[in-house]
């Protein structure tokens, strides 16, 4: 049964530097934050009466959180049914490994097959919202596959650019959704620079990671669901397959939005960002924040979407890990890997390589004590493992 959306208001108030917190106006086209060449944020004013408890009314789909997301009109929202995804328990592991509360956070049960549902929606529904009709994307595969969707959904031109070594199925989706696909050797940062060469000859809105103020606040809903799901107790620490960092920032956003309201407190999680050894300069960064591009080689990997040598929101990565007292962790092509293969064979779920470094990265968090046996532990299992068969084969 749908329940419909009840007619409240979003409580967005407008967008900030998240360096200097200038102001940008919400209906204006806005991409990133010029004056410091930093992301822009969203900003929300909590004084209306938001109480959590109307949820349980509200529609099976992110868009039950309406008032804290940006979107203004009710008939701009771009959906395809993202979120909601189901917090499943690795029982069977959890046994194995000594570990009595280990939750994954399934988002491969998106449109799409990947959180990158989430971030697209919100994006191309404000598109929408401001009269966009062309939208372009750097991507590593899943973000690409999601924008082309919703485009096709929201009735508007999509341009995909994606690294050439990228798994063929995430090249013909995007052709099935009717994008123009455009193929370019080496990695997103690669992608990225093609991206900005088409702009200067055509109309297109980029829709580039924090490039784009809304796919954010998209993202954030997984912290939303997270606390809602788990009653509004917040679990000990949150294992996120980190790129471009936007899963990491958004759901640490929320949780600074929840508190806010008044629907959670604290101690909040520690929030753990996981990279392959072929790119991590959000580990890198971590441990050396001066020096962290010297002597740095990036290379490709086969959890595609971790392969993101020079995040753009880096600082915002940073000061999340910071706050949250987080860590920071890489995990080797092999055990990745191997992660896939365990959880397949263990708990019938073929989760993608993210989130196969994401629970490598809990079992050496383990063996250095750094987690107790009896946290509560979040794994983000990003996407789908059916779109990365090709990188698994023995
Ligand atoms: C499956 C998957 N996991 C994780 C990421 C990293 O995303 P982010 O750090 O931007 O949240 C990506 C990005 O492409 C992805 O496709
Ligand atoms: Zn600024």
């Amino acid at each position: 049964m749908m329940i419909a959306l009840p007619e409240t208001q979003s409580y967005i108030a407008c967008l900030e530097c998240s360096l200097c917190k200038k102001e940008y106006q919400l209906d204006e086209l806005n991409t990133y934050a010029t004056c410091c060449n930093k992301p822009l944020i969203a900003k929300y004013e909590f004084s209306s009466f938001f109480h959590k408890g109307e949820l349980m009314f509200r529609e099976h789909s992110l868009w039950r959180y309406f008032e804290v997301l940006p979107v203004l009109k009710r008939e701009n929202i771009v959906s395809l049914g993202e979120g909601m995804t189901p917090l499943v328990s690795l029982s069977k592991l959890g046994d194995k490994y000594g570990l009595t509360d280990l939750l994954m956070k399934d988002e491969s049960c998106n449109p799409t097959g990947s959180f990158k549902a989430r971030g697209l929606s919100l994006a191309v529904s404000k598109a929408k919202e401001l009269g966009i009709d062309n939208c372009i994307i750097p991507t590593a595969g899943n973000a690409g596959g999601a924008m082309a969707a919703y485009c096709a959904k929201a009735g508007m031109k999509s341009t995909v650019v994606m690294p050439r070594l990228t798994p063929e199925i995430f090249k013909q989706e995007c052709e099935m959704y009717g994008a123009n696909l455009i193929l370019e050797d080496g990695l997103i940062n690669d992608c990225a620079r093609k991206v900005a060469k088409l702009k200067t000859g055509g109309n297109y809105f980029d829709m580039s990671t924090f490039k784009e103020p809304y796919r954010l606040e998209g993202k954030k809903t997984m912290g939303y669901e997270i606390a809602e799901q788990l009653n509004w107790q917040m679990p000990d620490i949150i294992v996120y397959p980190t790129g471009g960092g936007t899963g990491l920032v958004g759901i640490w956003k929320a949780f600074q939005e929840m508190l806010e309201l008044g629907w959670i407190k604290g101690p909040l999680p520690k929030m753990v960002a996981v990279q392959s050894l072929n790119c991590a300069p959000v580990i890198r960064a971590f441990y050396d924040p001066k020096h962290w591009m010297d002597g740095f080689r990036p290379k490709p990997s086969i959890a595609n979407g971790l392969a993101v040598p020079y995040p753009f929101a880096m600082d915002m990565i940073q000061e999340t890990l910071e706050s949250s007292n987080g860590l920071a962790l890489t995990i080797s092509e092999e055990e990745i890997k191997a992660g896939v293969k365990e959880i397949a064979r263990e708990e019938g779920i073929l989760i993608s390589p993210e989130g196969a470094a994401a629970f490598k990265a809990i079992l050496q968090l383990k063996k250095q004590n750094l987690i107790q046996n009896t946290d509560r532990i979040v794994l983000l299992n990003t996407g789908s493992g059916y779109k990365y068969l090709e990188n698994l084969r023995a």
